[in-house]
């Protein structure tokens, strides 16, 4: 007789877990995690999606991304001494190599820690002026494909990065960059965001990795679109319009990931993008440095005074109307895609310790 199949039982995965997940980011998935200037001689380290990391940076350049917790007695790596291809933690001198392995152990060579890989590495690529990690659950520890847009690295494109970090949760920047209409109103005042009609209607367009929520009613006027792309990696891409003022290329786009730090802070990009190639190349990078980016500067702060201005629990009590639906579709996405992985891991006995998860700020 053949074995029954496994009941798929979703009652096992609480809303509350669903929601923890999400506050420390989806598994199975790239993530930006800083700007590649943020590792240089030393070991850095940092919060990010729950995990508390160690980068390094070996004389070749290749970086490095592992758990900060020496496997003798937890120490920081991050605290210890960089050799080159391995880190030296400073509490008892144990050393942990690029793969996680522990190397060597100065105070009792031999003994059983050696050879073994103790500490968990992740996955690192490094483009665009950042550092990106693979994060998988205990079901997907091999990377996923990750084809970054050709904003990112297509020599077609001029690109600027610009990172800020927030004391707000990284989910309320998604929320606000599928939010074309913002543009019209918190960012009239903007060079290139004062046109166009006040009024809209939007319509959404499903794509093979996500989708487009768009202006129905205006078109390449202003911030008239957002898309949403899960592939590999989850980012937001939209494009405003430029005058013939802003000098050669195509339109100003922007490709924006965000990254949680802690539940109430978060880590952004924004690829400020144009295509543009040759002489009109270098002459679109003095004219944005010069002109553009203390600008561009300026109307992200409006973004940022108004998101650290939201209240914690303003998703409790939104009245949400139409040009909202883009938004809502994400946070539905997501929750689907968490509901998923945990159910995955739950069927699989794996729910609780999937994952150490460092909750910090
Ligand atoms: S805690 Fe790292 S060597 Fe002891
Ligand atoms: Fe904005």
């Amino acid at each position: 007789m053949n074995s029954p199949l496994p009941i798929r039982n979703a009652a096992q995965v609480s809303d509350e877990d669903i929601e923890t997940q999400l506050s420390i980011g989806l598994r199975n998935r790239w993530h930006a995690l800083c700007p590649s200037g943020f590792v240089a001689d030393k070991p850095l380290p940092l919060y990010r999606l729950g995990l508390k990391l160690v980068l390094w940076r070996e004389p070749d350049g290749r970086v490095n991304v592992q758990e900060d917790y020496c496997p003798h007695r937890g120490a920081p790596l991050s605290l210890g001494k960089h050799l080159g291809d391995r880190l030296a933690c400073i509490y008892h001198g144990v050393q942990v190599g690029r793969d996680g392995t522990v190397i060597s152990v100065p105070g009792s060579p031999g003994c059983k820690l050696e050879g073994q890989k103790a500490v968990r590495t992740f996955p690192c690529r490094e483009f665009a002026g950042a550092i990106f990690i693979y994060v998988g659950d205990a079901l997907h520890p091999e990377p996923v494909a990750f084809n970054p847009p050709p904003q990112l690295v297509s020599d077609e494109y001029e690109r600027f990065l610009c990172y800020t970090e927030w004391h707000t949760p990284y989910r309320v920047l998604v929320d606000n960059n599928m939010d074309p209409m913002h543009g019209t109103f918190l960012h009239k005042q903007s060079h290139s965001m004062a046109v166009g009609d006040t009024q809209a209607k939007f319509s959404i367009r499903n794509t093979d990795i996500g989708f487009v929520f768009e202006k129905s009613t205006q078109r390449d006027v202003n911030f008239d679109w957002s898309e949403w792309c899960d592939s590999g990696a989850m980012y937001v891409r939209l494009d405003i319009p430029y005058p013939k003022s802003a000098g050669p290329g195509g339109s100003f786009g922007i490709i924006s990931m965000s990254t949680p730090i802690g539940p109430r802070m978060s880590a952004h990009f924004f690829w400020r993008n144009r295509k543009v190639t040759g002489w009109q190349r270098d002459a679109w990078k003095f004219l944005y440095r010069t002109r553009l980016e203390a600008r561009h500067w300026h109307v992200l702060e409006q973004d940022r005074v108004l998101v650290e201005g939201l209240e914690m629990d303003a998703g409790d009590h939104e009245a949400l109307y139409d040009h909202d639906t883009g938004l809502v579709r994400v946070r539905r996405w997501m929750r689907e895609e968490a509901r998923k992985q945990l159910t995955a891991l739950a069927e699989a006995g794996l729910q609780k310790s999937f994952e150490k998860q460092i909750l910090t700020k």
